[in-house]
């Protein structure tokens, strides 16, 4: 443990003007305007694995965006990590309400604020700089291999093509992803699940092209109406969602799942204060903690149609558009709610209007085992940093590659996020404690000691 420590304070300053240089990358994926950029992300993270002793470092093309692979194999008889990561991040927008420009890191109280801070170049960043640990002081304790991609952010769809072409490179006997959230600092915890997603996009037209609202109002029916009106109807009085067939895959929890997940620390009040909501909102019968981490959601994520520039103009508008996306829990297939999405929509639709349904990327729930080397493993590490035994905990989140590991490698995932939920992931003023980040970096190289140690038993 004082080779940690003693490591960390000897490059403080470093370890975090590193990342500061890979959060000044704008990789943004969705956005083909970054392209360079992102392309430039991936040759820095390369850079870095390499300098830190990875060997086969290997930026990997794909129809997409690169994969950065690197591996150190010190010992076939020892086990091997793979750690997975992503150094592409999301749009920055809406820019005006960044306090401080997303690509340029800021230190306020003690936090990095930055688009990616946290999400996930703050966090697959402490795998880098926890390996340059163990390689320095000479501890590495097992076989690591990294694979850090750039289209997470935007439906990972090139990576299952990737994983199938490589399982010889990719075999290891655990996965290790830092990418989701722990309750606090306070309360360490792991998370044991993650949703899946469908995610749709709808549009609704009614006239052949946009009306004078007083000319032709009144007599033809208003996309944007039905649309709201279409929407409004997927839920219920009770909030559950009135698609048919929408539940007939959940694994409800058991009694005793239930009250285990609702021991988790929360308060009602600082809860609603922090968001800024008078009331909650969700599906009856269920406490938040349920409602994000076990049960199915639906959202509406985007909304537009007709006019929505400055000032009025009078305008019927000839399409309504909106982007929905459901969180999924297992054991639903998100292909099967698709459909069925599709289905219902298409049949509540009325006859004044047209519904087109264009289905975009998708991702399998998960629930990760708590009964493995790796996942002790991780318990042990955390208790061992953070004074603490981590708390199990359903992430609500989506890491659609997590399901597909387990089905094309047969890996196992063990998420051991840093984040908290209230770091801005997506939001504007995405941040990550600088503590946090020196606390991974302390608490990584702890997993593979006794992943290593306990495997041998
Ligand atoms: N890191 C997040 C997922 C996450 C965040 C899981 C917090 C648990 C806690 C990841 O980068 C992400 O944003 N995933 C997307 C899905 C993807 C297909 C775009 C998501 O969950 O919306
Ligand atoms: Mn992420
Ligand atoms: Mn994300």
């Amino acid at each position: 443990m004082d080779h940690i420590k003693q490591f960390i304070d000897a490059n403080k300053q470093r370890l975090l003007d590193e990342l500061f240089e890979l959060l000044r990358f704008p990789s943004v994926s969705a956005d083909p305007k970054y392209k360079d950029d992102v392309l430039n992300t991936a040759q820095y993270v390369a850079k870095k694995l390499r300098e830190c002793g990875a060997d086969n470092v290997e930026v990997c093309p794909t129809a997409g965006y690169p994969i950065v692979y690197g591996e150190k194999l010190i010992d076939p008889a020892k086990p091997t990590v793979l750690v997975y990561g992503h150094y592409d991040v999301q749009p920055p927008d809406p820019l005006e309400l960044w306090h401080t420009p997303p690509f340029e890191p800021t230190v306020r109280d003690g936090k990095i604020f930055a688009r990616g801070a946290c999400d996930d170049k703050g966090q697959f960043y402490m795998h880098v700089k926890a390996f340059e640990l163990m390689m320095q002081t000479d501890t590495l304790p097992c076989n690591i291999k990294f694979m850090i991609e750039g289209e997470e952010e935007v439906g990972s769809n090139n990576l299952g093509i990737f994983v199938k072409a490589n399982k010889e490179r990719l075999k290891a006997d655990v996965v290790l992803i830092s990418d989701t959230s722990m309750i606090s600092m306070e309360t360490p915890s792991l998370e044991t699940g993650l949703r899946g997603l469908s995610y749709i996009e709808v549009e609704v037209t009614g006239p052949n092209r946009d009306l004078h609202s007083g000319v032709y109002g009144g007599a033809v029916a208003n996309p944007a109406t039905i649309l709201a009106k279409m929407i409004a109807s997927l839920h219920d009085e009770n909030n559950h969602i009135a698609i048919p067939g929408f539940y007939d895959d959940v694994i409800n929890l058991t009694d005793a799942e239930r009250k285990a997940i609702n021991q988790a620390p929360y308060n009602e009040q600082e809860y609603k204060d922090d968001l800024g909501v008078n009331e909650l909102w969700g599906e009856k019968g269920y406490s938040t903690i349920e409602r994000t981490g076990t049960r199915p959601t639906l959202e509406v994520n985007g909304i537009w149609g007709g006019y929505i520039g400055e000032g009025a103009k009078t305008v019927l508008p000839s399409k309504a558009n909106a982007k929905i996306s459901m969180r999924l829990v297992p054991n639903q297939s998100s292909d099967k709610i698709t459909e069925l999405f599709t289905k219902h929509f298409e049949s509540i639709a009325p006859p004044y209007i047209k519904v087109k349904i264009t289905p975009h990327h998708g991702g399998e729930p998960v629930v990760t085992p708590t009964d493995s080397v790796a996942f002790r493993a991780a318990e042990k590490a955390i208790t061992e940093s953070f004074g603490k035994a981590p708390i199990p905990t359903r992430g609500g989140g989506s890491i659609p590659i997590v399901a597909l590991f387990e089905a094309e490698l047969g890996i196992k995932t063990v998420l051991m996020g840093f984040g908290l939920d209230s770091d801005n992931l997506h939001s504007p003023n995405e941040k990550y404690d600088i503590f946090n980040y020196y606390k991974g970096i302390e608490t990584l190289p702890l997993f593979h000691k006794y992943f290593a140690e306990l495997s041998a038993k």
